[in-house]
């Protein structure tokens, strides 16, 4: 069926009905139904509705694609057909699990391009290096395949580029596959991590799992999560989402609002309005490496690669009536 309709079969549409009325396995189900149903607009993207501004940047990166892109990722990001070699130009960029994960990935494969294999396929088409354009058009482009196709990933600012280009402006080759991977940000292991908060510190292993970790009063200058990690490593970046209240991660610590009462109301996620990110070798004196503001469900805080044994992340603004600070899905990442 996914041939079918990938392929454009005359009737693709008649013969999947036919199939998904005399075949109720599960799968048949799932896939006519997908097929004949595709997802509305654009779509993907993870929870939160985007800012005027995110908006702007990733319709931005559509007005690219359709007019580069396309050429050889195809109008729905699977290819653009070469029936005589039984290929496509390009491989698919919907569903790439390199596109989808950390976001350095496609920032790196834009601006210095990328030659060789990608899943065991070789192409005849090459993906040309496009660093002569400026970061915000990477950025854009970026973040709208990541959010496009049915991906999930979350947005590239221009903040990130010029990061990866400040990172690789001795960089002369394409890359390949396996070498850009291995240039990547990791996130650890949490294997040996402790972790501990100035509230609710019982729960503060939530924070690394889908359960959430959350702060049970308003956010408050001062407040702190750490992560003491089992032995020093360099590292660069900081990841945590900030689920809203009433989304999809449900249990008792969701990050839902919270009044001065202590009562919950329903508001914007417990991300956190502004934040510092310290680091220690003892757990006694810390060095500042990040400060900034979170802007939405994911935040995600990158550094100049730093040895680290103890992480702290603390809260540097009190925000009257605002959501208790929430944590899930915490990762620290090293550098390799
Ligand atoms: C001339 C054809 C062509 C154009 C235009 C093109 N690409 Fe590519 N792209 C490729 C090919 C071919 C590959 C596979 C690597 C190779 O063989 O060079 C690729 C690989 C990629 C990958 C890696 C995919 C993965 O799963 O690892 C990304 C990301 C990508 N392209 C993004 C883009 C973006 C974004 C644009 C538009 C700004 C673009 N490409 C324009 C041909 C093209």
């Amino acid at each position: 069926m996914l041939t079918l309709n990938r392929w454009k079969v005359p009737d693709a549409a008649a013969t999947i009905k036919t199939t998904m009325e005399s075949n109720q396995a599960r799968g048949v189900q799932v896939v006519a139904s997908t097929v004949l149903n595709p997802p509305a607009g654009r779509g993907g993207g993870r929870g939160d509705p985007l800012t005027a501004d995110e908006q702007a940047l990733v319709d931005r990166g559509a007005g690219i694609y359709n007019e580069l892109c396309f050429a050889c990722h195809g109008p729905d990001g699977f290819g653009t057909p070469k029936p005589e070699l039984s290929t496509t130009m390009a491989p698919a960029l919907a569903g790439s699990p390199r596109v989808n994960g950390h976001r350095d990935y496609i920032v790196k494969a834009v601006l210095h391009g990328l030659t060789g294999p990608v899943d065991n396929k070789t192409y005849t088409d090459v993906m040309m290096p496009m660093g002569n354009q400026n970061d915000e058009w990477v950025a854009a482009i970026a973040s709208f395949v990541r959010r496009s196709f049915g991906n999930t990933g979350g947005l590239v600012v221009p903040a990130d580029v010029a990061r990866v280009r400040a990172g690789t402006a001795t960089r002369k080759s394409m890359w390949t596959v396996p070498e850009l991977i291995a240039s990547l940000p990791a996130a650890l292991f949490t294997d040996g991590w402790k972790v501990s908060a100035s509230h609710h510190a019982d729960a503060a292993g939530d924070a690394l799992t889908l359960t959430t970790w959350n702060a049970g009063a308003p956010q408050q200058a001062g407040m702190w999560f750490q992560v003491e990690l089992p032995k020093p490593q360099t590292i660069a970046e900081i990841q945590f989402e900030s689920p809203a209240p009433g989304g999809r991660a449900g249990g008792p610590g969701t990050g839902a609002a919270v009044t001065s009462g202590g009562a919950p109301v329903a508001g914007p996620g417990g991300f956190p309005r502004g934040y510092r990110v310290e680091v220690s070798s003892d757990g006694t004196s810390w060095k500042p490496v990040a400060e900034g503001r979170g802007s939405g469900r994911s935040t995600v805080i990158s550094f100049a690669p730093v040895q680290a044994r103890f992480v702290r992340i603390s809260l540097t603004e009190t925000a009257e009536n605002a959501p208790a600070w929430s944590i899930q899905a915490l990762r620290v990442y090293g550098v390799r």
